[in-house]
């Protein structure tokens, strides 16, 4: 590992001076807690298809691509020409608009649970008005979420995220009490959790694979669960598809799950890579935060905020998601290279690891105190996550290869199957320390 920080250092000194200079300006350098690694990140130029370039003209094939919000890769050529064009005629306007109207008509197409929908400028706001409507809907106020669900920095759902799930996450949080957590695909576990809140249960959010918790897709029989326990017991079932949506096909992941939330959210892929955050869902239930035709004491407010649905971002996601719909080669692209990289993986760490994911999206997991699969949280939060770190800053300082280190990977549509060779190699002589 020193070896590697000093490689690193040495190719890397412009982002040391600049990130230097960031310090000083930002709380730890940076502006989302995750893109902190040690001994500090690197300082990026620009990018380009597969490609993120930092400063020193450092070349990383990159497996993060925006938070995975790229699935064409960086700086897509036909996305770029439709923001350019899009940006000279106005990119913030603050009022409805035609760019909007389009890229709701291929959502609704596709997600046909969205019968109404609200854009805002993030993820997380999308969860925080989830929970909100779910609460004012039902008139309750538990949420139960899943141990290690990610779904931003909401004071409500930032709850449960890291081992042991029972310990506050932040100082600064109110009615935490009012937030319980389930075990990921241990169904007997997360009733018995349930039915001992089950008379106030507002609401359960799920993501379809665990993101950020470890890339660990939850079973249909698990979420089928749930979905039942909730409507059984008048809860509104909140399927967050923020990573998942257009993710592995055109569309959601519920359709193949064979489940109907009543609300989903999305986000990520939908705006193209620029910031976008969708709440959608059953009309009775959205229609709730409909000021038109709601009493004032019957209502509740869900926002937008002043950039929500402006026009970048609308043509961005419009387009991207025309792509994903015409080029029917895309998914299978994608899809064909998570699943080689998995096999491959799986075969070049042996009984070390599991690697978890599915299409497109992969995790590693380094095998230790007697885990010998990965199904929840708790399974990946007792693999070796230091070991995952020293891989991924390995690949880093001598591999060109970029992953948030301790993140999953994903592929984009600028991959290859070169991608997934280097890749290999790059990880054969780690496991050979070489
Ligand atoms: C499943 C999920 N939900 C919500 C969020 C929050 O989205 P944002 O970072 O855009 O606020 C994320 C972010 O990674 C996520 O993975």
């Amino acid at each position: 590992m020193s070896r590697d920080i000093s490689i690193y250092k040495k190719k890397t000194q412009n982002s040391y001076k600049l990130f230097n200079e960031s310090l000083k300006q930002h709380v730890n350098g940076v502006s989302h807690n995750i893109r902190y690694f040690k001994p500090y990140p690197f300082v990026t130029k620009y990018a380009i298809g597969k490609y993120i370039v930092d400063v020193d003209q450092n070349k990383y094939i990159d497996f993060w691509l925006g938070h995975w919000s790229l699935i064409l890769g960086h700086a897509n050529s036909t996305i770029t020409k439709h923001i350019i064009e899009q940006a000279s005629h106005g990119w913030m306007y603050g009022t409805v608009n035609e760019q909007t109207i389009k890229l709701s008509d291929i959502i609704t197409k596709a997600v046909p649970i969205a019968e109404k929908i609200r854009y805002v400028t993030t993820g997380t706001e999308a969860a925080m008005y989830a929970i909100r409507l779910a609460r004012a809907v039902t008139g309750k106020k538990t949420i139960a979420k899943i141990d290690g669900g990610w779904h931003g920095y909401t004071t409500d759902l930032l709850k449960a995220i890291n081992w042991p799930f029972s310990e506050s996450e932040s100082n600064g949080l109110v009615n935490e009490k009012y937030i319980i957590s389930l075990p990921l695909n241990n169904l007997e576990k997360s009733l018995d959790i349930l039915k001992t809140v089950k008379e106030d249960l507002a609401g359960i959010i799920v993501e379809p694979i665990l993101g950020g918790g470890g890339c660990i897709p939850a079973t249909k029989e698990y979420l089928q669960g749930l979905q039942e326990f909730s409507h059984h017991n008048n809860s509104i079932f909140i399927l967050d598809e923020i990573v998942t949506g257009f993710r592995f096909r055109f569309g959601c992941t519920y359709t193949e799950l064979d489940l109907k939330p009543d609300i989903v959210l999305l986000g990520k892929i939908i705006g193209g890579g620029l910031p976008i955050g969708v709440i959608c869902g059953k009309k009775e239930i959205m229609d709730k935060s409909n000021i038109a035709f709601n009493k004032k004491s019957e209502r509740v407010y869900i926002g937008g905020g002043t950039f929500s649905a402006n026009p970048l971002t609308m043509v961005s996601g419009y387009h991207t998601l025309t792509m994903l719909k015409t080029k029917h080669s895309i998914y299978n692209k994608i899809n064909t290279l998570g699943n080689k990289t998995r096999n491959l993986l799986n075969k070049t760490f042996g009984n070390r690891a599991v690697i978890t994911g599915d299409g497109s999206l992969f995790m590693i997991h380094f095998l230790q105190n007697n885990v010998s699969n990965v199904t929840n949280a708790l399974d990946a939060s007792r693999c070796d996550k230091k070991l995952l770190y020293n891989y991924h800053f390995k690949l880093i300082s001598n591999d060109e290869i970029f992953f948030m280190p301790g993140k999953q990977g994903a592929f984009s549509y600028a991959h290859s199957n070169e991608d997934v060779k280097h890749l290999i190699e790059a990880t054969t002589r780690f496991v050979d320390g070489t």
